[in-house]
Parts: structure tokens; C-alpha cells; sequence
């Protein structure tokens, strides 16, 4: 005789089995406020997704592949929604996966790692408003931005694939996802953001990596240092640029007690570029002396954009980030002649072309001092209520037992980690302090780290794990998780303390966690 127990389970079987349906047959899917033109479900039973920064290679994944096509009546938008479902070994679990720049998703590249790790999981391509880096030619309609896909971008479409992805979920196990969460960096880690302010109903947890808050600021600042370098007709090499990153290393990598080639405490840290001036160094093949006019670009572009009267107008670079884009903004040789030029960042780029000046033929590389502080306000004024993603109020989203883990690098040199910290105050202003929003929004800052991973600090490797734990178990984060190989090749593990407090070392073998403290200061 089976046990009560055993006759539950079994009954539970069978009435899972009993609603779940075929790949094939996954239909009825209802988004408020579009038309659903198409849904088809189609078992994939090996299906490989290319390396990318999310993960290695994957091979021989089985899935149900669930493609929506669906718009919004007026937008003349289409817009493809994409779930995939493991046909074995789900987890329980649902995940929404974000995108960067100006896409709303990255499609396989961000479903891979997900349904690998037994998730469920969905990505909008938003109607393409944008695909990476660039806007594509449907964001103008007529010189005018086509409103229903910045709409999507901004924040619809995160929410429409969700109810998508979760009905979807729903239908093909034959029960609802236990839990759902969303993943992203860059543009993604402000969707995440965002979600939790408009719909705090949607994600149980939300991990948000370097997320592009205050978009509209961030977006343009990015081409500061192309600006600066244009209208001072001066575009130090590579090799140069470095030569002030190694000695603000050198100056401020001992403030926080331990020589480790990575600076921590940027408070202490007052890097002055000119103190380079008259100094040697070995580039190019040659020696140069450095000279005023180039220290004056290095400190310019660190300070931030200023306006023509000298009041700052956003956040500088944090002292160490590096100049070597991440995403290869900021200076490029000249093949031709071996020369350095200034280089214009393609993220802005693109939005100062289409969404401000409405012309993707406009010439950034004439704009004046003058003329960017009129467009960093313009763009304020334009794009702060739909991508701003600012709003600090994110009460509702506590109140539905939501939980929100968000990091950000100290050396990200395309969306400054002050732009986060500005965020994190201005919820912590209205929300209780530091204690009470860190019951549901934990935030943590990681020395020397780039745009969403590199750099040369350690970078977070369990985000997901940790904040799964959280909002399952209770168990909240105090320290990330994180790793790098140090310049001798080591592999150093060295977890990254939560905001406000700081890695504080405490005497030992520096490349071990154990030698370090979280602490108030260092
Ligand atoms: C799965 O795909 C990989 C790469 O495309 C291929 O090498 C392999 O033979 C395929 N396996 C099966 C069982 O079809
Ligand atoms: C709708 O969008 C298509 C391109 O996606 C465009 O060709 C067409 O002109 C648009 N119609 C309106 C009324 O904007
Ligand atoms: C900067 O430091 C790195 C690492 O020590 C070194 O390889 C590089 O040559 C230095 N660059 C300059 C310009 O001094
Ligand atoms: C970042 O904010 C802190 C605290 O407000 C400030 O001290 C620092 O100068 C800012 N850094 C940059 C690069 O703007
Ligand atoms: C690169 O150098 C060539 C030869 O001097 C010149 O004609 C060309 O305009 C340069 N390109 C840029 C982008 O400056």
C-alpha cells in the first residue's frame, strides 16, 4: 500500500501530466495591452549557443523553442518573444534575461545559460528599436522617435515577455514557476531596475549588473572623453593613457593596506594627472616626455563633463578605470598613418545622432563644449520619463517580498558606478536608510572591475546562486562571491563587501578571502 504521501505524489503526478501540454500545442497566450499574432512551439533536441560573455560555448541543449510574435494596437510595432523550456531537469524556477545597449534582449546568448542551468527562460527583441550598441532605422519615423518602440524599451517589453514567458512556463510543465527572476547588465541591470518600480510584481529576485540608471545622463557622458579630445585637438595613445592609469594605480593601490595592483578605496585616492608632467615613458617604440596639454585631456576627461561656466554637470571616471574601451570607445589607430584619433562611442554616438538630434548623418565630431551641455540637458529633459529610470520609490516591489541584488564595478568606463551609488541614496533618502532597504536591496561595489566583468579586480561569479538563496532560503547576502586571475596568472578569490561597507584587509596572505574583513573603512 502506498503511503498518503506516496498517494499525493502520485496524484500530483498525474495532475501535472494531466495539464501539461505539447511543445507543439502551446497556445492562447494573452498579453494586456497587445495582440498575440503568432505563437509556435517546436522541440529542439540539439541546439548549440556560441561562447559569448555570459558563458562558454554550449552544445546539445534540448528545449522547447516557443517563438510570440505579438504588437500593441497604434505602436505598429512586431515583436518577437522568445521562450525556451528545458524538456528534461527543469528547476522549478523561471528567467526573464535582459539585454544591453539599445536591445531589450540578447536572444540565445542570454536563454543559453539559463535553460543550461535548468531555468525556463525568455528574451524580447523589444520590436528593435535597437540591436546592441546601435539604433536601427525603425527608431525615426519621419524624423520623430517612434515612440512604441522606445515604450518597449524603456519598460514594456521586459514586461510583456515575462507574462509571456510566464504562461508559457505554466502551460508546458502543466504548473506555474515556483519562482521567477531576471537577469541583466548594462541596459539589462536598468530593466531589472525598472521592473521592480513599475511592475514589483513580476520578479521574486532581480539581479542587476551595472545597471544603466539615469540612461539619458550616462548616455551621453560616454562621449566626454571624445569631446574633450576633439576640441582640444589632442588624442593621447594607448600606451600614454596607460601610463597615467599605472601611476594613479601605483599612488592609490596601498590606501586600503594592501599592495594588490587593484585600488579600493577611491576616497583617500587624489590623483593629480599633472604630476606626470616632465616624466619619461617608453611607447610607441620610442620615449616621449609628457607634456602639459596631454595631462590637461587625461584630467578633463577623469573630471566629467563641465559646462562652458565650469560647474559640473555628471560623475568623471572613478581614479584606475582604464581607457581601453571594454567596448573599444574613446581612441583608435589610424591604420593608415599609425596615428592616434580620437574615437567617437558608439552607444552615443547613436543616441546623440537618433534620439536627440533625430539625424543618424549628424557629424558628432564638432560639437563644442557648449553644444554638449545643451544636449546632455535636452536629453534630460526628453528621455528622462520613459528610460531615466530613476524613480527611487520602491516600496511596492519591498512590500511584495521582492529582493534585489545589484553590483557595479569601480572602474566601469562606460556607465560611471556613481550613477548607481546616486541611485542607491536617492531610494535610501526616502526609504528608511541604509538597514531598512537593504531588507530587499543589497548592493555591492567591485574594485577594479569594468562594465559588467573584466578590468583587473575581482568580478562577482555567483550573482544568480546567491540571490536564489536569498529570496528561497533567507539567506541574504553580506559579501559577493568573486574572482580574477592577478597579474602573476593566480587565480585570487577575494569576496566584495556589501555597500557601504569595504574590503578591509587584516594581515596575511592578501590572495586569500580569510585575510580580509568587511568593514566601515579601511
Ligand atoms: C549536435 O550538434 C553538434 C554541433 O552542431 C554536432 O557536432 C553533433 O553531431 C550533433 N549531435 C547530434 C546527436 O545530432
Ligand atoms: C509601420 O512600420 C513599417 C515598418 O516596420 C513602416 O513601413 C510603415 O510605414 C509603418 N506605418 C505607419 C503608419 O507608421
Ligand atoms: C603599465 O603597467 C603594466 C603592468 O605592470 C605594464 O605592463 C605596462 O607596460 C605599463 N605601461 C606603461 C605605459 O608604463
Ligand atoms: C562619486 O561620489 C563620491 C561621493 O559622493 C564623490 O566623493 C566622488 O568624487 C564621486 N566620484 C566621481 C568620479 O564623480
Ligand atoms: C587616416 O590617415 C590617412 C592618411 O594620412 C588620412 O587620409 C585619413 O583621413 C585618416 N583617417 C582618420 C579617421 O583620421
Amino acid at each position: 500500500m502506498p503511503s498518503f504521501i506516496q498517494y499525493s505524489l502520485i496524484l500530483s503526478l498525474f495532475s501535472s501530466l494531466a495539464n501539461a501540454l505539447a511543445c507543439s500545442s502551446i497556445s492562447n497566450i494573452e498579453v494586456p495591452g497587445a495582440h498575440v499574432l503568432s505563437i509556435t512551439g517546436v522541440e529542439q533536441t540539439n541546439v548549440s549557443v556560441a561562447a559569448s560573455v555570459f558563458s562558454p560555448p554550449l552544445s546539445g541543449l534540448k528545449i522547447c523553442d516557443v517563438t510570440l510574435i505579438l504588437t500593441h494596437p497604434g505602436a505598429n510595432d512586431t515583436v518577437t518573444v522568445q521562450v525556451w523550456l528545458p524538456i528534461s531537469g527543469w528547476n522549478g524556477r523561471f528567467q526573464a534575461t535582459g539585454g544591453g545597449g539599445f536591445s531589450v534582449g540578447y536572444g540565445p546568448p542570454g536563454l543559453g545559460p539559463a535553460v543550461a542551468a535548468g531555468y525556463s527562460a525568455v528574451s524580447s527583441d523589444g520590436g528593435n528599436f535597437g540591436a546592441g550598441f546601435a539604433l536601427l532605422p525603425d527608431a525615426l519615423v519621419d524624423g520623430h522617435v517612434n515612440q512604441g518602440l522606445l515604450v518597449n524599451y524603456a519598460y514594456r517589453s521586459v514586461h510583456d515577455m515575462t507574462v509571456v514567458g510566464k504562461a508559457v512556463t505554466q502551460q508546458y510543465y502543466g504548473e506555474p514557476a515556483k519562482y521567477s527572476y531576471f537577469t541583466g547588465c548594462s541596459n539589462g541591470g536598468r530593466e531589472g531596475i525598472v521592473s521592480a518600480m513599475r511592475y514589483p510584481g513580476d520578479f521574486d529576485g532581480i539581479l542587476a549588473s551595472s545597471p544603466a540608471v539615469n540612461e539619458p545622463k550616462v548616455g551621453i557622458s560616454i562621449q566626454w572623453p571624445y569631446v574633450v579630445m576633439q576640441n582640444e585637438k589632442n588624442a593621447p595613445s594607448q600606451c600614454v593613457f596607460q601610463a597615467f592609469i599605472n601611476a594613479s594605480i601605483a599612488l592609490c593601490d596601498g590606501l586600503d593596506g594592501v599592495e594588490d595592483g587593484i585600488i579600493s578605496n577611491l576616497e583617500d585616492c587624489h590623483f593629480d594627472p599633472f604630476t606626470l608632467v616632465g616624466k619619461r615613458v617608453a611607447c610607441d617604440g620610442s620615449t616621449s616626455i609628457i607634456d602639459y596639454a596631454t595631462a590637461y585631456v587625461v584630467s578633463k576627461i577623469y573630471g566629467g563633463p563641465v559646462a562652458p561656466n565650469g560647474a559640473r554637470v555628471w560623475n568623471g571616471l572613478n581614479t584606475g578605470t582604464g581607457f581601453n574601451g571594454y567596448w573599444g570607445g574613446m581612441i583608435d589607430v589610424n591604420t593608415t598613418n599609425g596615428i592616434t584619433v580620437a574615437a567617437p562611442e558608439s552607444l552615443s554616438e547613436n543616441y546623440i545622432t537618433y534620439l536627440l538630434e533625430k539625424d543618424p548623418a549628424y557629424d558628432t565630431s564638432t560639437i563644442t563644449y557648449a553644444e554638449f551641455t545643451a544636449l546632455f540637458y535636452q536629453g534630460a529633459v526628453e528621455y528622462e520619463p520613459t528610460i531615466g529610470s530613476n524613480n527611487p520609490d520602491l516600496s511596492e516591489f519591498h512590500m511584495s517580498g521582492g529582493k534585489l541584488l545589484s553590483w557595479h564595478g569601480l572602474a566601469d568606463n562606460l556607465v560611471p558606478s556613481n550613477s548607481t551609488l546616486k541611485y542607491r541614496q536617492s531610494v535610501e533618502a526616502i526609504l528608511g536608510g541604509t538597514d531598512a532597504v537593504d531588507e530587499f536591496y543589497r548592493l555591492f561595489f567591485a574594485p577594479g572591475v569594468n562594465h559588467c566583468g573584466a578590468g583587473y579586480g575581482p568580478v562577482p561569479i555567483n550573482g544568480l546562486e546567491q540571490l536564489v538563496e536569498w529570496v528561497e532560503k533567507g539567506v541574504a547576502p553580506d559579501t559577493l562571491e568573486a574572482q580574477f586571475v592577478d597579474v602573476e596568472g593566480n587565480v585570487v578569490n577575494h569576496d566584495i563587501c556589501k555597500y557601504p561597507l569595504v574590503s578591509k584587509y587584516i594581515g596575511g596572505n592578501p590572495k586569500v578571502a580569510g585575510s580580509y574583513v568587511c568593514a566601515d573603512s579601511f
